[in-house]
């Protein structure tokens, strides 16, 4: 019986990916370690979307030489959105000759078929589909976490911002239908599940069928007994209904935060990015969700030194982030894809103005958070207990509806029970609590 080791770069796609690659591999008797040096196959989940997360792979892909010499019969797997891309296929043919089987975002129920053709034959395998095909549905999957799961509920993104390698390495929108989104979550809860977050890149242009959009699926999902908490992401500000916004209100389940995307506060930039909302767009969409849930938390990406992104456009972004107030941001450094437009644009931002743009941005981020998070202290917060806290052996750790970390004193057979927790302190990236 084998062991296998899997490492997962990027979001949580390829994390809920990487759940049913183990989901696979367990149901071929195997089972996960988490030292790469005790597994017998090892497996990478790639990312591209930004270039230092090539870089890392290329790093840790260079460790398993050694090993594999040592042991011959060790398998390396590469998959993931780097290997939808020819020229990254080609690298790794020519300079990592120690991998044993390569494939695709589209099909990766075919791993156990390719593991087994490895095992019989000992030949490279290297299958990687251009396009996704028919959905396939009713693949297992090993959750990281008992008490939350992810569930696709679309593949694929027909966007196209101009800096964005996904809809290259996701193909074209495909939503899967929604009985088979009900059943899956419905399954799911009867094996103690209580919160589910919906993925996609980008969940409002969910169509399952004629009848089911992303707001009518929110409303079948609010139904199901059992189920407490109802989350997704990621939502592209151009495509929110006002469905959606009622929904908040409506729907018991669904959890008050939301993450939209921004980008940039630049309508030029934004333009530049076709992302089809301009600033004041965006800023009145902040504010009809807000009218409708007051209590509703925000989170963004947001991204400086897009080609042609001047110190003005820049100024822009920060008020942006000012008026808006968000609980919390992803930040990043444009990065160029190749096959993307915006990195052939010839005015692309020097390193230096890039960084220093980025570390004003988090500063200005940061000091929101904490404000935020502070101005929650003494309240009571329902929260999810979703396992041990990473500060400290004897307290816990959940989530707020809010979706706001809290680290908490408690015992262990709370875990997966959604619990009243006074706020004590909070900080710039989580909160201190006590269980009432
Ligand atoms: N460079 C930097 N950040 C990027 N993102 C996507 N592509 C790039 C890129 N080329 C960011 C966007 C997106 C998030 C998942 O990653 O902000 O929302
Ligand atoms: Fe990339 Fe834009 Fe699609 Fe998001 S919506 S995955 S940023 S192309």
């Amino acid at each position: 019986m084998r062991k296998y080791f899997i490492q997962t770069f990027g979001c949580q796609m390829n994390e809920h990916d990487s759940e049913i690659i183990a989901g696979m591999l367990e149901e071929k008797g195997m089972t996960r370690t988490d030292a790469a040096a005790d597994a017998g196959v090892i497996i990478f989940n790639t990312c591209s979307v930004r270039e230092n997360a090539d870089k890392r792979f290329f790093g840790t892909l260079g460790q398993v030489k050694k090993k594999k010499k040592n042991e011959p019969g060790t398998i390396v797997c590469v998959c993931g959105c780097m290997m939808q891309q020819q020229h990254i296929i080609d690298t790794v043919k020519t300079k990592y000759p120690w991998v044993d089987i390569i494939f695709g975002t589209h099909n990766i129920h075919k791993l156990p078929e390719l593991l087994t053709n490895v095992m019989n034959e000992k030949e490279r395998q290297i299958d990687v589909w251009p396009e996704g095909g028919e959905i396939v549905e009713g693949l297992p999957s090993k959750r990281l976490f008992s008490c939350k799961a992810l569930v696709n509920i679309m593949y694929g993104c027909n966007n196209f911002c101009t800096y964005c390698i996904v809809p290259y390495t996701r193909g074209r929108e495909r939503s899967r239908k929604p009985e088979n989104v009900l059943n899956e979550v419905k399954a799911l809860v009867s094996d103690g599940v209580r919160e589910v977050m919906l993925l996609g890149q980008n969940v409002n242009s969910y169509r399952g069928d004629e009848k089911t959009d992303f707001a009518e699926l929110i409303y079948r999902l609010n139904e199901i007994e059992g189920l407490d908490r109802i989350r997704f992401m990621t939502s592209h500000p151009k495509d929110l209904s006002d469905r959606l916004i009622k929904a908040f209100a409506d729907c018991g389940s669904l959890c008050r935060n939301i993450h939209l995307p921004v980008q940039s506060g630049s309508s030029r930039v934004l333009e530049m990015m076709n992302r089809k909302y301009n600033r004041d767009q965006y800023m009145e969409l902040v504010d009809r969700i807000r009218e409708t849930v007051p209590e509703i938390t925000i989170s963004s990406d947001i991204m400086v030194g897009f080609p042609g992104e001047t110190e003005e456009d820049f100024l822009d972004t920060l008020d942006l982030i000012e008026r808006v107030r968000y609980d919390s941001a992803f930040t990043f450094l444009y990065s160029p894809r190749k096959g993307t437009p915006a990195a052939e644009d010839p005015d692309q931002i020097p390193e230096e103005i890039k960084h220093d743009r980025f570390n004003r941005m988090v500063e200005l981020i940061n000091g929101i958070s904490a404000e935020k998070n502070a101005a929650m202290e003494g309240r009571v917060e329902d929260v999810l207990v979703e396992g041990a806290s990473k500060n400290s052996i004897d307290a816990l750790a959940g989530r707020t509806d809010g979706f706001k970390l809290v680290n908490f004193r408690g015992d262990r057979s709370l875990i997966g029970q959604i619990v009243p927790v006074r706020i004590t302190k909070g900080k710039t990236f989580s909160l201190e609590g006590e269980l009432i």
